[in-house]
């Protein structure tokens, strides 16, 4: 197979293979995905596998940010892989995969994330399961008059509108020392806006709300909420509830944390995960040094990774954190080293307890500080 980065002619290749792998696509439906596929291509990011002149694979690296304790790590989004029926089975997933996570330490990514529909073909090159993304649900009810009376200044965004989203985003994922979220940047954001009118996109000077109608009618389906202070909060689901004589039911993906739960006098109506998301750290000392950490946390621990796809990241170091940075230096050869592979130190970077992944055999060696160092319950409020 020949894998050949895509310019903007042959996106279209590329139509029948998203259909046969991720379910019929209406023209609808691939002029949205066509649009982020013109900015992948503008990047060198959409990838087509081609036999006899024909795609029979296809691969995509969104060029993101993930927070990590208020600090983005440039990470690479995988997504839109898929094999044709017809040439399945015979190893080309795993050279596409291969592929893929080359391509993402040659673009400097030291993280990348994906949402596995199937994991073992990740996990084989080292991505492991970090975090998910969940859905809360509210009666409409419960958040009507949430900004009534609200001094904070409401004005409809549009596409021009997309540097200051991006940037109130990032203000607040820092400030709140958040793990997990995704970065899309400016010119994603400028994609969204520009889609059309069946998302209503509201922005404060601390905060931006983009949400929609559920099917039928019959709720509001919240993409994005995020607010700085609790005074735009409450505005923006004051926006939301203001629809309840209609929508009946609100749904938003959310942290577990986010104050929502502990301003609506009632538990509401649900919450459930939504989908799971697998970590890779691409290039260890690079992940280890742009992520936060928790403040007072002070740590030297040695550790032997044993990475056979990115070897640069084998060997013994130390990892080193104080002040909320980190760093790992090279160590010399020791038998107290704790031990991980790539799955393990993924899942380690996310916060996942040593104790569990002693018990999966990710991790051999007990260190007890390693779980302060780490400790994040991290989620996404976006799927790619
Ligand atoms: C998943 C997919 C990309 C695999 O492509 P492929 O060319 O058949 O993969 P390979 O032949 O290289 O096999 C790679 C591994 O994946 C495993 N695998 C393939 N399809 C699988 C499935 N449906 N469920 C679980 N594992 C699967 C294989 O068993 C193999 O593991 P092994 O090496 O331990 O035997 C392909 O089946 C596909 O396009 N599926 C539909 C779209 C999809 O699910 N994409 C993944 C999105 S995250």
């Amino acid at each position: 197979m020949e894998i050949r980065v895509l310019d903007a002619e042959s996106v279209d290749d590329l139509r029948d293979l998203w259909s046969r792998s991720f379910g019929a696509m209406s023209d609808a439906t691939w002029a949205r995905s066509r649009m982020l596929g013109e900015l992948l291509v503008r990047s060198g990011r959409q990838y087509g596998g081609y036999e006899n002149g024909r795609p029979v694979a296809m691969a995509r690296i969104y060029d993101m940010a993930q927070w990590w304790h208020g600090r983005a790590v440039s990470m690479g989004g995988v997504c839109g892989v898929a094999v044709a029926p017809e040439a399945r089975g015979r190893g080309i997933g795993r050279e596409l995969v291969q592929d893929v996570l080359e391509r993402c330490a040659a673009f400097g990514h030291p993280l990348s994330v994906l949402y596995p529909a199937t994991a073992p073909l990740y996990r084989s090159f080292g991505w492991e399961l970090a975090g998910a993304m969940h859905q809360a649900a509210f009666p409409a009810e419960a958040l009507r008059g949430f900004g009534s009376g609200s001094p904070v200044e409401l004005r409809r965004a549009g596409p021009d509108d997309a540097a200051e989203i991006a940037e109130i985003i990032r203000r607040v994922h820092r400030d709140a020392r958040s793990s997990g979220p995704i970065d899309w940047g400016e010119d994603a954001w400028r994609i969204f806006l520009a889609e059309g009118d069946d998302d209503y996109v509201y922005l404060a000077e601390d905060g931006v709300l983009d949400y929609h109608w559920g099917e039928g009618g019959t709720s509001l389906e919240v993409d994005t909420l995020v607010a700085g202070s609790a005074e735009t909060l409450r505005a923006l689901w004051g926006i939301v509830g203001s629809g309840s004589s209609v929508a009946k039911q609100v749904r938003a993906c959310l942290s577990p944390h986010d104050p929502v739960f502990w301003l609506t006098k009632e538990r509401g109506d649900g919450w459930r995960e939504l989908d799971r998301w697998m970590l890779r750290v691409v290039n260890a000392p690079a992940a280890i040094e742009a992520r936060g950490y928790p403040a007072g946390v002070s740590a030297e621990v040695l550790l032997e990774i044993d990475d056979p796809w990115m070897r640069a990241n084998s060997g013994f170091w130390w990892l080193v954190v104080k002040d909320g940075q980190g760093r790992l230096e090279r160590a010399a050869e020791s038998r107290s080293a704790v031990r991980v592979g790539p799955r393990g130190l993924a899942a380690l970077y996310a916060g996942v307890p040593s104790a569990t992944l002693r018990g999966a055999g990710l991790l051999d060696g007990h260190v007890p500080v390693l779980d302060s160092v780490f400790a994040a319950a991290p989620f996404t409020l976006d799927s790619f």
